[in-house]
């Protein structure tokens, strides 16, 4: 068959309430122009994240039931451990409320003024917090990324060239190495496994630990599979376990590629780097058998992530997104090829080339996207990497837009009417008109500024 089915059934269902265009420019007004400010009933089909959006499966909510909330050695926390630990072979696994948390603790620890901390691309919470410890956040990503047009199969690889030269150049300020899979900054693009392993060398020859953001670990896993010479015949579980044998300590959300609402966790090998992290998890999260959660989602999460690993989802999963590109691509709108694992990314600099990075052509192309039709998508751009820390402003490498798929949650009904209403704002193009921030916080200003649309 060529058409590839939502491979589940619908047992419960929440009513979209349907907006009019003339509605949606009162609440775009009312929101400053700033789509984290609309309320969800206001929202036709919302694609600003694939976090913690999930549709759990009837084995999660059963799970929830089972949750054992004792405040020390849950057995939740047991069932939790040994799934992480199926998956991910490391010595320590503590969980924390999401995945900043996560990030939080552990740069406590191997942050610290004047350290430097090398990845693919680190995510706008893995650098905030990199950077609340003095450090800096760097970005090697492999050239191939900076071409969005092209179908290069792994464009979330690190530039291992750069990667070495900079651990030869400055080892004494690198604590660690990391590495985001999939790079959702990047447009939710795989790093292959050969890179994932060499930099996992290159790391160990220079005694840095490695450190994989693992959010995304499933579809990256099916990305290796589809894309990678060799790896085709293998189980995706297997694959996972490849990628994340080779790694010193992982950091993870499982408001993604766990199918929980609510969830994180820090992993790690080093004992004494694990008991430094438990001490702080206490000070913030809680007792280490439930770090920030109740005993009921840590069984959601270990029943999630049997799930997230099952190839017939994983197929569906890529297909909706694949399937959206190709006709975006048909109509001649500029896109992130190829198509992503979380999410379709449009690139809204090609599209507008008459809006100016800083005056922010991803923002104004979400905003016409959510007063067209009610779809609210996310501005990776300008306006999330603009501002400096020394307080100046400057253009972001992509002026893109994120369309995340929540998982299980949206139909292919759902994703036709997405493409009918870019199509619809691209048609209009050249009428959009960039924006100006009238306010906005110091850090991460995504999530609350204020905007005017420019006259
Ligand atoms: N790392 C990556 C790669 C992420 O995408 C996110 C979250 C985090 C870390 C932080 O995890 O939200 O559980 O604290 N990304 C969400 C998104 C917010 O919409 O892409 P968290």
């Amino acid at each position: 068959m060529r058409t590839i089915i939502e491979p589940f059934r619908i047992k419960s269902v929440e009513p979209i309430r349907m907006t009019s265009t003339e509605e949606r420019k009162g609440i775009l007004v009312r929101a400053g122009y700033n789509l984290f400010s609309i309320r969800a009933e206001d929202i036709i089909i919302d694609l600003l994240t694939d976090s913690g959006v999930a549709a759990m499966s009837a084995e999660q909510w059963a799970a929830l039931m089972r949750g054992d909330e004792s405040y020390a050695g849950s057995t939740s926390f047991g069932r939790f451990e040994a799934a992480v630990k199926r998956l991910m072979p490391f010595k320590h696994v503590i969980p924390t409320h999401q995945g900043r948390a996560a990030e939080s603790i552990l740069f406590a620890l191997l942050g610290g003024a004047d350290r430097l901390i090398p990845s693919n691309t680190h995510f706008d919470t893995t650098r905030a917090n990199i950077e609340a410890t003095g450090a800096i956040a760097l970005d090697l990503l492999g050239a191939e990324a900076d071409e969005p047009a092209s179908d290069y199969p792994f464009k979330g690889n690190m530039d291992v060239e750069r990667l070495e030269k900079l651990l030869a150049a400055e080892g004494n300020r690198i604590p660690c190495v990391m590495m985001t899979i999939t790079n959702n900054a990047g447009g939710g693009q795989p790093a292959s496994l050969a890179n994932i392993k060499r930099v996992a060398a290159l790391a160990h020859a220079h005694d840095k630990c490695f450190i994989i953001d693992g959010c995304r670990f499933a579809e990256n896993a099916w990305f290796i599979k589809q894309r990678e010479p060799g790896q085709g015949d293998r189980a995706v579980p297997d694959i996972v376990r490849e990628i994340f044998a080779c790694a010193d300590g992982m950091t993870m959300s499982a408001k993604k590629d766990a199918f929980a609402n609510i969830g994180g966790w820090l992993a790690l090998n080093d004992d004494d780097l694990a008991e430094r992290a438990r001490t702080r998890l206490i000070l913030t999260e809680g007792f280490p058998t439930y770090g920030g959660l109740a005993g009921r989602d840590l069984d959601a999460i270990a029943q999630g992530l049997s799930e997230i690993v099952d190839e017939d989802y994983l197929r569906y999963r890529v297909r909706v997104n694949e399937y959206v590109l190709e006709r975006l691509i048909a109509a001649g709108v500029p896109v992130v090829r190829p198509a992503g694992g979380h999410a379709v990314f449009l690139d809204a600099g090609a599209m507008l080339p008459h809006i100016p990075a800083l005056a922010y052509p991803g923002q104004a192309l979400a905003v016409a996207l959510y007063e067209e039709g009610g779809v609210r998508g996310c501005e990776i751009g300008s306006v999330m990497f603009g501002r400096q820390p020394d307080g100046g402003e400057r253009a972001a490498r992509l002026e893109l837009v994120r369309l995340a798929m929540p998982r299980r949650v949206y139909t292919q009904s759902h994703a036709d009417y997405v493409v009918e209403t870019i199509l619809a704002v691209h048609e209009k193009r050249k009428t959009l008109k960039g924006l100006r921030v009238v306010r906005e916080p110091k850090a991460l200003r995504h999530f609350t500024a204020i905007f005017a649309p420019l006259s």
